[in-house]
């Protein structure tokens, strides 16, 4: 009597587990094998400059064209810009938040592009902020962060063959100074590495920084000794910005500008960012082509 209970119960369950255990798989293999859902997310630093945003949106249609039929996003990294812009009625998602809202709408594979110049900090906390959104659960399962324009040794000549031929003409006595932005951070380093590079190619060529080293005044003295008359003053950032209009080219007596005009030297600056430079912003395009590659879609 008990033992045809126990058959009979086995009977009943018996089903129910072998279901179970034909489920099993299935079901850890329904979720490996999830279609991917592929994104890609471009990080520039921001701009306040109404005229300066052409040139971040021309990075984001050159990655759509790169990339057709996958969504790319936008962020900007500047929590300040971010602020300043939103008074004005504009609204940027941070890396974060452009990062929360494509994992809650199933992207699962996501390519992150930094359109910053050197990695500094605003570069390695936006792979920082990326690589943490990997480990959420349910969420993103890969990403791919692409490296800045100036990170390999191989970057550095790159930049420098491809921002030579897009500079003004320039005859004896006129040299070039590109703006970099400059910064605390190590990475830094990475404007001498151009200097370097580009003096391979044209001693009349200087690279300066706004906030660092080497400053303007650094090379006044040798600007002097060159016997150079003019210098075009060209932003080496992605955009022409606010540091382009005021820091470079602005009327203050510590300008550029107004630096240059004091030492005898006849300032022309150009406004043109290195994203609305197609030749440069390959570059960063062709980082996030690598980035996206280690997707292994
Ligand atoms: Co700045």
């Amino acid at each position: 009597m008990r033992f045809t209970a126990g058959r009979a119960i086995m009977r009943a369950v018996l089903p129910c587990l072998l279901g179970l255990a034909l489920a099993l798989p299935a079901f850890a293999g329904e979720h490996k094998s999830a279609a991917p859902k592929h994104g890609i997310l471009l990080v520039a630093f921001g701009t306040s400059v109404p005229e300066a945003t052409p040139a971040i949106e021309t990075l984001k249609r050159d990655a759509e064209a790169a990339f057709p039929g996958v969504p790319v996003r936008l962020a900007y990294s500047s929590h300040i810009i971010r602020d300043k812009i939103e008074k004005e009625g504009i609204r940027k998602n941070s890396p974060a938040q452009a990062l929360a809202d494509m994992a809650a709408e199933g992207f699962t594979d996501v390519s992150v592009q930094s359109l910053q110049t050197i990695p500094g900090r605003e570069y390695t906390d936006v792979k920082a902020t990326a690589e943490l959104f990997a480990h959420m659960p349910k969420g993103i399962r890969h990403v791919s962060v692409g490296r800045p324009l100036l990170f390999l040794p191989e970057d550095i000549a790159a930049a420098a063959k491809a921002i030579l031929p897009v500079l003004p003409k320039h005859a004896r006595g006129e040299a070039v100074i590109l703006m970099g932005h400059g910064t605390e951070h190590p990475a830094n380093a990475a404007y001498s590495a151009l200097q370097l590079e580009l003096w391979k190619h044209d001693k009349s060529v200087f690279v300066c920084t706004v906030e660092s080293k080497p400053a303007i005044e650094d090379i006044i003295p040798q600007l002097k000794t060159g016997h150079f008359r003019t210098a075009y003053l060209v932003p080496f950032m992605s955009v022409a910005g606010d540091h382009a209009h005021n820091d470079m080219a602005g009327p203050e007596k510590d300008s550029w500008a107004s630096r240059l005009s004091a030492a005898g030297i006849t300032p022309k600056p150009v406004f043109v960012g290195l994203g609305s430079r197609p030749t440069v912003a390959r570059l960063w395009m062709d980082h996030l082509r690598e980035a996206d590659k280690a997707l292994g879609l």
